[in-house]
């Protein structure tokens, strides 16, 4: 018997993070936030000198960074070889950069082994992109998170100081573009996935929508 597992995919900017951290909480449940692995691997590549744009050097070193994780919604941690990470991981150079590492077959493998791990008996909230498809497709809830791209790039330039809500926009299709086309494991809507768009809804109504969803399922 294990306990529950929601899955919470969807784009950059739908608002995982936030309701996925609300919805934890609310349910006392932990909260893992896989798009944090793949930045802190990105990090220790960009670190390492490795070239990001030969796949074959980022499968090579894949296996050696020790990437943890923590499940706490109230302050979810991440480490990287004892190093805490959690704010060079949202820096340009790595947003820029994530996607053409997660791209890469073997740090999926990696990646996505270590996920499974950390759900284990479940009692978990779990974003990311392919956690509904790849990760957890048992997961007992699963939503896929949409909103417009206005909607999202103006959240994210909220979020970022400095940036202009044209810029995320850009940087938030290319990423989304690298992410949906990409070969293994492409964003997409999962068999069962509840899509929920938030671009009209508050934080609070979409996580109330989150544990309607649950109360139904379970
Ligand atoms: O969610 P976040 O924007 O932090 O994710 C950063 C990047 O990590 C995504 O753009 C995507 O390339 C990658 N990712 C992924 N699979 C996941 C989570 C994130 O490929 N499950």
């Amino acid at each position: 018997m294990t306990g529950l597992v929601v899955a919470m995919d969807g784009p950059s900017g739908s608002g995982k993070s936030s309701v996925s951290r609300g919805a934890a909480r609310a349910l006392g449940l932990r909260y893992l936030d896989t798009g944090a692995m793949y930045r802190a691997m990105t990090w220790w590549m960009l670190r390492q000198g490795v070239d990001l744009s030969d796949p074959a050097a980022v499968a090579a070193r894949c296996g050696e960074p020790v990437v943890v994780s923590g499940t706490d919604p109230d302050g979810p941690a991440i480490h990287v070889g004892g190093v805490d990470v959690a704010g060079p991981i949202r820096e340009s150079e790595v947003t820029g950069a994530v996607s053409a590492v997660a791209a890469v077959p073997e740090v999926r493998a990696r990646l996505v082994a270590l996920q499974r791990e950390i759900i284990g008996d479940g009692g978990i909230v779990v974003e990311g992109r392919d956690i509904g498809t790849v990760v957890w497709p048992d997961a007992a809830v699963k939503i896929y998170l949409t909103a417009s791209p206005e909607a999202r790039a103006r959240r994210r330039s909220a979020e970022l100081a400095g940036s202009t809500v044209e810029a995320q926009r850009e940087a938030m299709a290319k990423r989304d573009t690298l992410d949906s086309t990409r070969k293994t494991d492409p964003l997409s809507m999962a068999v069962g996935a509840v899509e929920l768009d938030t671009s009209d809804l508050t934080l609070e109504e979409v996580i109330a929508e989150v544990l309607r969803l649950v109360a139904e399922r379970e």
